[in-house]
């Protein structure tokens, strides 16, 4: 059966808003197979999934690793440590190899932008990219829009404005693309210098101050400062980003409103935000963890071809 999505999840920039919603409006009722004694549904017996991961995660491999599992496919791990890509293996040879034992999907998160894009025009098998470089993260993108649906209804006219690193971030291209394509206003703010110079281009306000920001806005997705990406001179000091840019609670309370806050992982508490935002009754950062292994489900049963029919899935009759 062919896939709605098509044979691979490279990217948000490419999909429509149709399959957007087919993915988030499959993903809702897979939350609740998490919630039972017996997390396990046969949909995805049989098939093989390997995930490989170049490049450290906790939240991605972990929920990827539970919806492979919930799903009841069969699933390998391959880090770069340990396997022979430490003895100088292609990322393509690795994968042909892994075909050869007869697998039928591959999770990638790869430090090199368009690497999930490289392989799978190379291999059969379905490729999900768990983020690559500083391209896209789709998986997040899905889970953070989900999120922002389930408190909103819809996101036609919410504003949505990403803070902080943009430059190097993966998961704020996602969020743009998708946001935007579900009818959100979208914003960025940090300083000029973790901003791309063409973010303009991508039709988002840009905000110079982080309480224009929250003033505008209905939601924040504050980003974690890629410190392991930077060379130095993009800031003073991670106090005087903490100073500047900081989403601190002093700051919500100067424009009391309902807004959400959001943030991807793993924070730097204190540096972009602070504890008792993250930690606070506006913040729905496990939410999105959550919803991340919901929306993983929804990717690998719509790539394996299945048709929209997850609520059977859900109610344990597929
Ligand atoms: N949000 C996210 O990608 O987190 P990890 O790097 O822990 O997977």
């Amino acid at each position: 059966m062919t896939s709605p999505l098509g044979k691979d999840l490279l990217g948000l920039e490419r999909l429509t808003s149709e399959q957007i919603s087919l993915i988030l409006d499959t993903a809702e009722p897979l939350r609740e197979i998490s919630e039972r004694a017996i997390k396990k549904v046969p949909t995805l017996r049989g098939a093989t999934v390997v995930n490989l991961f170049f490049e450290a995660s906790t939240r991605t491999r972990i929920s990827f690793e539970f919806a492979e599992k919930r799903m009841s496919a069969d699933t390998v791990n391959v880090a770069a440590a340990g396997s022979s890509i430490s003895k100088g293996e292609t990322l393509v040879d690795t994968a042909r190899n892994l075909e050869a034992m007869k697998i039928d999907m591959v999770v990638i998160r790869h430090g090199s932008s368009g690497a999930a894009h490289f392989l799978a025009e190379r291999i059969q098998s379905n490729v999900i990219n768990a983020g690559d470089g500083t391209h896209e993260h789709p998986t997040q993108g899905l889970l953070d829009l989900l999120t922002l649906r389930q408190r909103w209804g819809s996101l036609q006219g919410r504003r949505v404005c990403i803070c902080g690193d943009v430059l190097h971030s993966r998961v704020a291209r996602s969020n743009i693309w998708g946001l935007k394509k579900l009818g959100a206003e979208v914003a960025v703010c940090g300083p000029r210098s973790l901003l791309p110079n063409a973010v303009g281009e991508m039709g988002v306000t840009v905000f110079d101050r982080i309480e224009q920001a929250i003033e505008w806005a209905d939601a924040l997705n504050v980003l974690r400062l890629q410190l392991e990406r930077m060379e130095s001179g993009y800031i003073p000091s991670l106090r005087e980003y903490n100073r500047v840019f900081g989403v601190t609670r002093e700051r919500l309370e100067r424009a009391p409103k309902d807004i959400l806050i959001m943030h991807p992982g793993p924070m730097n508490r204190g540096v972009e935000i602070d504890s008792d935002v993250a930690d606070g009754p506006h913040s729905v950062i496990l939410d999105q963890v959550t919803n991340g292994v919901a929306v993983r489900m929804a990717v690998l049963y719509l790539l394996a071809g299945n048709s929209p029919k997850l609520a059977d899935a859900a109610k344990g009759t597929v």
